[in-house]
């Protein structure tokens, strides 16, 4: 696996530390109450998991399942929320967590969803933001690193469904990823 890894971009310390600094912001912005945070599924798994264990607060999970990519290296363009049942967010402050802001798509509708149902507040956070004109302009809370236009995998992110367990963010080599 680490054989088709080009580089790698942000080393599992460097995310570690970023991660406690966040964990701190959160625990300052968010008023008192429990919080409720949205895991969007798969990539955000990783990120939220290291990231949650270091948030000192009362706090529920709930998991959405939206895809906007198809197993490719570019965006669909559309946002389906794959889940029959939508998590109960009237009135609750809620923290929205992504791997990757790209587009913008995903967490600009995913935001909206939230804000029809009745959040009373919808903050969001996301591992890495593409550095990038977007389709859709999202404000972001909280942001772990600022990267290049380039396509990434590891700590949660995948190419066709592979390599979200590396334990930091690598680009892939040109020829495994088809570019
Ligand atoms: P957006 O809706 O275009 O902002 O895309 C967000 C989703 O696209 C993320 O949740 C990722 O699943 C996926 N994505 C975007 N860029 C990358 C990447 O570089 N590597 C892996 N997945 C990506
Ligand atoms: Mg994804």
């Amino acid at each position: 696996m680490r054989d088709d890894i080009e580089r790698v971009l942000i080393a599992e310390e460097v995310i570690e530390k970023r991660l406690d600094l966040i964990a701190g912001e959160i625990e300052r912005d968010f008023p008192e109450g429990t919080l409720l945070v949205i895991i969007l599924l798969k990539g955000a798994l990783v990120f939220a998991a290291d990231l949650l264990r270091r948030v000192a607060r009362p706090l529920e999970i709930e998991c959405l399942n939206v895809a906007s990519y198809h197993g490719g290296t570019s965006s669909s363009g559309q946002v389906d929320f794959l889940d029959r049942r939508f998590p109960e967010v009237k009135d609750r402050h809620v923290l929205l967590l992504d791997d990757i802001l790209d587009t913008g798509r995903t967490l600009h509708a995913v935001k909206q969803r939230l804000t029809e149902a009745g959040a009373a507040a919808v903050h969001t956070g996301v591992l890495l933001a593409k550095d990038k004109e977007r389709s859709e302009e999202v404000e972001v809370d909280y942001t772990g690193f600022r990267i290049g236009d380039e396509f990434v995998v590891g700590y949660g992110l995948d190419y066709q469904g592979r390599y979200r367990n590396l334990p930091y963010v690598g680009v892939l080599k040109g020829e495994i990823a088809g570019i």
